[in-house]
């Protein structure tokens, strides 16, 4: 059944939660170690000092290997869904990434295969983001936690390896937020509340609605009608 004749449930809160626990802990942990490359930033030592700053990092850092952990027992099906979509890339995610760039420059590709749950864009976002978290949280602790433990010269290939990461996910997250504010408005909805608009659920994410449809959870008729509004 749609939510409010228009809406299609999404993704559950807890995976909301997810997302945005996961976003917040990623800028923080950028934020805070940005004065460590730039002098621009240097003003954050001089307003929090650099100790609290180096404190907060390693908060951030602790909460950011937790929140998927937690997120496995609270948001199960969202997360274990993630790793689904990724496995599931095929065909049709190819053919969508050959066409969906033209989007970015106004123009309306034809030809775009009907997508699953996640496109092929945001599969492959999902990978490299799982990637790079793995990278970030294994370089992070050789470097926190190694001390003494781990041979200096494989402790000093970290420190690129953990900058290298994070400037590559930050990269991934501006363009992510850019698809997700300025192209495709309507799927920050389902960031919100869980919900998107049927209408944008049939265009974006067509073998999802099928599958929706088949499981009996909506039906054509109510699609149909939304998309008149
Ligand atoms: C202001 C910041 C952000 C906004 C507005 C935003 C928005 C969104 C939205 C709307 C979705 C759902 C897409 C859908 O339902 O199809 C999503 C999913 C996702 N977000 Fe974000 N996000 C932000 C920050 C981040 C950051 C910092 C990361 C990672 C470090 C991230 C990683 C993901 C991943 C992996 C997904 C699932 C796949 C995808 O849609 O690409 N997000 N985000």
């Amino acid at each position: 059944m749609l939510v409010n004749k228009n809406y299609i449930k999404r993704h559950k809160m807890g995976f909301v939660y997810f997302h945005w626990i996961n976003a917040i802990c990623f800028f923080m942990l950028f934020l805070t170690a940005l004065p460590l490359y730039t002098d621009t930033f240097r003003f954050l030592y001089d307003v929090f000092g650099a100790e609290t700053l180096q404190n907060a990092h390693r908060v951030f850092a602790v909460i950011f290997v937790l929140n998927p952990i937690v997120g496995l027992v609270t948001a199960n099906d969202g997360v274990c869904r993630l790793f689904r979509e990724v496995l599931s890339f095929g065909h049709d995610d190819i053919v969508f990434n050959q066409k969906f760039p033209a989007e970015l420059i106004g123009k309306e590709p034809k030809g775009i295969p009907p997508q699953s749950f996640y496109n092929g864009g945001e599969k492959m976002n999902i990978a490299l983001q799982t990637g790079l978290w793995a990278l970030l949280v294994i370089s992070g602790a050789v470097l926190w936690l190694g001390a003494g433990h781990i041979d200096n010269s494989i402790r000093a290939w970290m420190i690129p390896l953990h900058s290298i990461c994070a400037g590559f996910g930050m990269a991934a997250a501006i363009g992510h937020i850019y698809l997700a504010i300025g192209v495709n408005p309507d799927s920050f909805h389902g960031m919100r509340d869980g919900t998107v608009k049927a209408s944008y659920a049939q265009k974006h994410h067509g073998k999802w609605v099928d599958e929706l449809v088949a499981e009996g959870k909506v039906t054509r008729e109510e699609i149909k009608q939304a998309a008149k509004k």
